[in-house]
């Protein structure tokens, strides 16, 4: 089963083809993305109006390209098995032909944005006859991680995901812990009450004058800082599961503002100019410390009370070497990590859950009025 996955839902445009073999495993075919964060970095954030601007002029290249990348490659590789055989150029209607299912993504996200891939993914169910199934993109984020081969330059994980599979997804727009009995069926562990733990290392880089997005780069200053320099609050929850960070972002605020000697009224704008780079490198390490112990904790906390066949951790914040550090020193097992390429936004992990709902029988939604859902939840 090959199935054309579409993600649009916030600043990248991706395509995908992602198999999925008569023994259960995936394979990934291709992998296309235009991402448009370059227009975003001077506005330290994404621009609703820029992304969907943006989506609609990389849409059709983007898949364009997944559809040649996965089957013309694909139909060399077999060629390569049968000598003298001449292989003509393939036009964009034989990789259709190839397509079994069309995944998109209806929700959660920027609306403009998901518009675009949404019209797109109806339109050519329609024109190219193909059933069209709809993707929460969140609960995608995980099943990148069932990718085991394909495409050069790619780390794949050695095994796929067993159920009970526990997933922690954190991003920019998503902080959650869910676990999975089976592919479709889950139970919401916890989910961020406010910002998302991607959003909090965004807030405070801009705090500290560090360059948008805000993970790597608080990532890369914590690396000449003191994690114990500032004790920062950690929030107390009813639902031990739950994740909350604008506190945290609050208190850096606030410890920073104390630095220089200032109250809460100086504003925020103007406290990188007079923080020193020793502060601002043990502010960093403090925060990335206290945020991630809050992601790694809950999570050793659901393996010990659920015990899991399996750990996932997928999104952007999966790219963090402390979360990484952590986990490795305070989990029973090694969690399995999708390549970084599929941490970040992609359109594998929404063909990938696409497979398992196609493989389900369930049916397929209408190409004629299928909508997005903006705040689509789990
Ligand atoms: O999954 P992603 O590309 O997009 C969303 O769906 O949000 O995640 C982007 C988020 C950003 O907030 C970014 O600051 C964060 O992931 N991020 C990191 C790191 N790399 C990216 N956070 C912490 N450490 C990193 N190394
Ligand atoms: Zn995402």
């Amino acid at each position: 089963m090959k199935i054309l996955g579409i993600e649009t839902s916030c600043d990248e445009t991706a395509a995908s083809v992602v198999e999925m073999r008569k023994d259960g495993s995936f394979e990934l075919l291709s992998n296309t993305v235009a991402s448009s964060m370059d227009l975003h970095v001077r506005y330290g954030g994404v621009v609703p109006e820029v992304a969907a601007r943006s989506h609609i002029e990389h849409m059709m290249p983007v898949i364009e390209k997944a559809l040649s990348e996965a089957f013309s490659e694909r139909e060399l590789r077999a060629a390569s098995h049968k000598a003298n055989l001449h292989l003509d150029a393939q036009s964009s209607d034989d990789f259709w032909s190839s397509v079994d299912a069309i995944a998109v993504t209806e929700g959660p996200g920027l609306g403009g944005s998901l518009l675009v891939g949404i019209v797109t993914a109806r339109t050519l169910a329609l024109r190219k006859n193909k059933p069209l199934y709809a993707v929460n993109h969140v609960m995608a984020h995980p099943f990148a991680a069932f990718i085991t081969a394909g495409l050069t330059g790619f780390t794949y994980p050695k095994k796929a995901p067993q159920f009970p599979m526990l997933a922690l997804i954190v991003s920019g727009g998503h902080s959650q812990l869910v676990l999975f009995t089976s592919p479709l069926e889950y139970t919401l562990l916890g989910k961020t009450r406010d910002d998302a733990v991607g959003e909090a290392f965004d807030k405070v880089a801009k705090i500290l004058g560090l360059p948008y997005p805000g993970g790597p780069s608080i990532s890369k200053k914590a690396l000449e800082g003191n994690p114990k320099a500032y004790q920062l609050p950690r929030a107390k929850l009813n639902n031990k599961y739950d994740f909350s960070f604008s506190g945290l972002k609050t208190a850096v605020l606030r410890t920073a503002q104390a630095e220089i000697g200032e109250d809460y009224s100086f504003p925020s704008t103007q406290l990188a100019e007079r923080l020193s780079e020793a502060q601002k490198a043990d502010i960093a390490a403090s925060f990335q410390h206290n945020a991630i112990e809050t992601l790694v904790d809950k999570t050793v906390q659901a393996y010990k009370e659920f015990s899991p066949a399996s750990v996932v951790v997928a999104g952007g914040v999966a790219a963090n070497t402390e979360l990484r550090r952590q986990m490795a020193e305070k989990l029973p097992l090694t969690p399995i990590y999708p390549d970084i390429k599929l941490c970040t936004d992609n359109g594998a992990m929404v063909a990938a859950l696409g497979c398992f709902i196609k493989q389900q029988d369930i049916p397929p939604a209408d190409p004629y009025t299928l909508d997005i859902s903006p705040s689509l939840s789990m």
